[in-house]
């Protein structure tokens, strides 16, 4: 069956103050929009029509591949803004519109908005099974508000319950407005006669617009049946259209995405502090410790602990790996690797199984190899390390010369001393050892020593004589001195 889904996203969102359109804000890092996309490609639509109209430009920019775009040139309301996609509901569908009967088991329309960002894969399942079970034209999906204010109202005949239209807030009677059960603006629609019975609709209103939700009484005088869903959970079709609402639905949706985790066996000490977005993997019994990030698309493996104070992006992290205080950019680290305490790992670098990388240690665009070590105060950029190297605290490569990046490639067991410059690009041969505190601007071959420094002098009894010099003006006192003196 042919499930499209119809993404309303035309709306400018004048609370938002923002020269952004409204459904291109983000929720960690994804548009809203897209996370309309997600849920709707989650709950099995084939197909994805996204309605864009104002600031069109900004939004398509942000859709994800694959999403058919159909441009609503007026903002006339949200009959035309369904009606405009006739064109392209007819090509995806290979078929006209016009049927002799209307069956949801022909194929439907999901129609979903692009400001609504929680609205969950399984409800608009159950959306669309409720449709095509009940053998409805049109299944309205609604929730019972404790304020209904603003929001069309569903009319249901008082004794037989059945849904017989949606009345617009600024149109209903104060008897209307009473009703607690509102259409989310959330429809499961069986293709077939849809756009011609949507042509129907007029713009007779309080608003003057062309109402989506007029199709209702329209379906049901022509003897279609329409059903109604009652949503589980309301928080689902909050829409957001000020900035407090987006901080609102980010914050339910950290709660839903730590619980998933949580309830999946994952770890969250500090679920308020801890931010995980929702295309992330992660294995039981990972560890997260408070005030870290995990976001984009990434990956973590079973018995890592990340955090706390950690943001890993984009990233895979194997099992057993230790991220503390750490951030990590569009990398992979293996397993059993440890990171941290506060170091940077920038983008495209691998990092095999048990490497470490230490404290204060920035890394970027750098092959670690297993077992190799840079454990503290060093910068390591476009390198090549083989496996059980270790680099002394403060090792440096110096890719830049201020024109070009040049690459350092180290063999396997090389033994780089603290505070060694490695001049790229240079080339060090397995087996070979570093003198600390070395400015290496040439190859060193393997098993070879290279050492760039002056030889130490010794001047026997120099400090004594310096300090005998000075005794006079001496006025330095050691703590224990101090503390003798005050006691
Ligand atoms: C609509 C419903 C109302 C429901 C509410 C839920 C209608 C007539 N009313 O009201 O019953 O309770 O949603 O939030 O449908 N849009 C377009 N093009 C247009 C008009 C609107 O793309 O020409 C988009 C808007 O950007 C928005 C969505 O459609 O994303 C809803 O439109 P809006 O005018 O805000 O309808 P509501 O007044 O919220
Ligand atoms: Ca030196």
């Amino acid at each position: 069956m042919q499930t499209i889904a119809l993404v309303l996203a035309a709306g400018q969102g004048t609370r938002m103050k923002s020269h952004k359109p409204k459904v291109i804000h983000e929720i960690m890092g994804i548009p809203m929009v897209e996370l309309v996309i997600d849920a709707a490609r989650q709950a099995g639509c084939n197909e994805t029509i996204v309605i864009t109209g104002h600031e069109a430009e900004q939004v398509e920019a942000v859709l994800p591949a694959g999403v058919h775009v159909v441009r609503q040139e007026q903002r006339i309301g949200t009959a035309n803004a369904v009606a405009v996609a006739a064109d392209t509901v007819a090509e995806l569908t290979g078929r006209a519109d016009k049927a002799s009967e209307t069956d949801p088991q022909n194929g439907v329309l999901v129609v979903l908005s692009g400001d609504v960002p929680l609205l969950a894969a399984n409800t608009i399942e159950k959306l669309v099974r409720t449709c095509v079970e009940s053998k409805s034209a049109m299944t309205v999906l609604t929730a019972v508000l404790p304020d209904a204010s603003g929001y069309g109202r569903i009319i249901r005949d008082a004794e037989t319950g059945e849904v017989l239209r949606i009345i617009e807030h600024k149109d209903a009677t104060d008897q209307e407005r009473a009703i607690k059960e509102i259409n989310t603006g959330i429809y499961c629609f069986a293709l077939d006669n849809l756009f011609t019975r949507l042509a129907l609709i007029d713009n007779n209103n309080a608003q003057g617009e062309y109402y989506l939700t007029d199709i209702l009484a329209l379906l049901k005088a022509a003897g279609q049946r329409v059903t109604a869903l009652a949503v589980e959970n309301p928080e689902e079709v909050g829409g957001v259209n000020s900035r407090v609402q987006l901080a609102d639905a980010t914050a339910l949706m950290q709660q839903r995405i730590n619980r998933a985790h949580m309830i999946a066996g994952v770890t969250i000490t500090s679920p308020q502090t801890t931010w995980i977005s929702p295309r992330v993997n992660i294995e039981a019994d990972v560890t997260v410790l408070p005030n870290s990030h995990i976001l984009g698309t990434s990956y973590i493996a079973s018995d890592v602990v990340i955090g706390p104070d950690t943001r890993i992006v984009n990233s895979d992290i194997g099992a057993g790996s230790v991220i503390d205080s750490s951030i990590v950019l569009d990398s992979t680290i293996r397993s059993n690797v440890s990171v941290g305490p506060r170091s940077y790992i920038r983008p495209k670098c691998l990092i095999e199984d048990g490497a470490k990388v230490g404290t204060s240690v920035e890394i970027k665009g750098t092959h670690i190899g297993k077992g190799s070590k840079v454990p503290h105060l060093s910068y390591v950029g476009d390198a090549e390390i083989g496996t059980n190297c270790n680099l002394g605290a403060g090792t440096i490569t110096c890719n830049y010369d201020g024109f070009h990046k040049s690459h350092t490639v180290l063999g396997d067991d090389v033994f780089v001393g603290s505070d060694s410059m490695l001049v790229a690009p240079v080339h060090i041969g397995s087996g070979a050892v570093i003198g600390a505190g070395s400015v290496i601007t040439h190859d060193v071959p393997a098993d070879a020593l290279a050492l760039e420094r002056s030889e130490q002098t010794i001047k026997e009894g120099w400090a004594a004589r310096h300090r005998a010099q000075h005794e006079t003006t001496h006025q330095f006192t050691t703590r224990e001195e101090a503390s003798q003196n005050n006691g």
